[in-house]
Parts: structure tokens; sequence; C-alpha cells
């Protein structure tokens, strides 16, 4: 098993459909509800139809209550345009103690909500990683991240 992946310099390197969507979702981090941890996290997604969305981390004083920037977005994503696949996808971060200046990867859960995202349009999300400055990270599907994952094929002799 391999998994391959670009690494760019800076957003200078980017074409500019992806160097657009970095700069969305560095411009979303702003929008984070992230009181307690102080990490702004912000994906953006481009649309099939070209349409950026973004999403931002939602934290609550019942910390386990919080979401993550990806899910919020997968979810207005398909909550609003539940026919509509995603291209491509952003995401990243500044923190308070952080100068982010390195790709933030998606966590476990997100990883899993991306698979199926994918799975379930039968197209691969591009996903564009970076901090405000530096290093950028572009993986050609969410599912790289993801080797062996789990999904629905595994539940079809337990479900009707
Ligand atoms: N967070 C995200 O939004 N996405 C990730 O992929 C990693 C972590 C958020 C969750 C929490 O609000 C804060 O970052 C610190 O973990």
């Amino acid at each position: 098993m391999t998994i391959s992946y670009e690494v760019f310099s800076d957003i200078s390197e980017l074409s500019p459909e992806d160097a657009i969507l970095l700069q969305s979702a560095r411009k979303a981090t702003g929008n984070a509800y992230a009181p307690y941890s102080h990490f702004n996290v912000a994906a953006t997604a481009r649309m099939e139809s070209g349409q950026l969305l973004s999403g931002t981390n939602q934290e609550n004083a019942s910390f386990p209550a919080g979401i993550c920037a990806e899910r919020v977005l997968l979810a207005a994503v398909s909550a609003v345009y539940p026919n509509e696949p995603v291209d491509a996808l952003a995401i990243s971060y500044k923190g308070d103690r952080d100068n982010s200046n390195r790709p933030l990867a998606p966590c476990g859960i997100c990883r899993q909500s991306l698979a199926e995202f994918e799975l379930r349009f039968k197209r691969p999300i591009r996903l564009i990683l970076g901090g405000m400055e530096g290093e950028i990270f572009v993986f050609t599907s969410a599912r790289d991240l993801l080797p062996l994952d789990f999904s629905k094929e595994d539940l079809k002799n337990n479900t009707r």
C-alpha cells in the first residue's frame, strides 16, 4: 500500500483554483467558535458548481459536544446541497499559541466522514492542507488519509 501526496513550499506554487480555496479557508478561520482551545480551524469546500462554502470548529462548554470544522462543513453541504458532490476541500487553522506555518491533517473522525462523503458521491475529494503560511500538502483523495476504512460495505450483511 502506498500513499502519495504533493508538497508545495507555499501558496504561490498552487494552481489559481487551489490557491483561492486555501485563501478562503485561511480567511474563514476568523469565524471559528473556539473559546476553549483557542485553536481556530476552517474548512472550505469547492462544490461541483464552483461555489465555495466554509465551515469552522464549533466548541461547547460541554467539551465533547464540540464539532470539528470539517464535519460542520460536510453537514452543512449535505443539508443544503444534498445531491451535489464536493470537488475539493481546503483546511487551515490559526491557534493562539501556534504560528500556523505547517499543514494540519484532519482528525480521525473527520477522515471517516470525508471517506463516506467520497463513497456516497463516487467522487474523490481533493484535499489541500495548509496553515496561514508555509508548506502545503495536496492529496488527490481524502480516502488516502484513511486506508482500510470502515464503510457501509462492512455493514451489508447486518443491515436491511
Ligand atoms: N479541530 C478541527 O476543527 N479539525 C481537526 O481536524 C482537528 C481539530 C478542532 C476541534 C477543537 O475545536 C480544536 O480543533 C482543538 O482540538
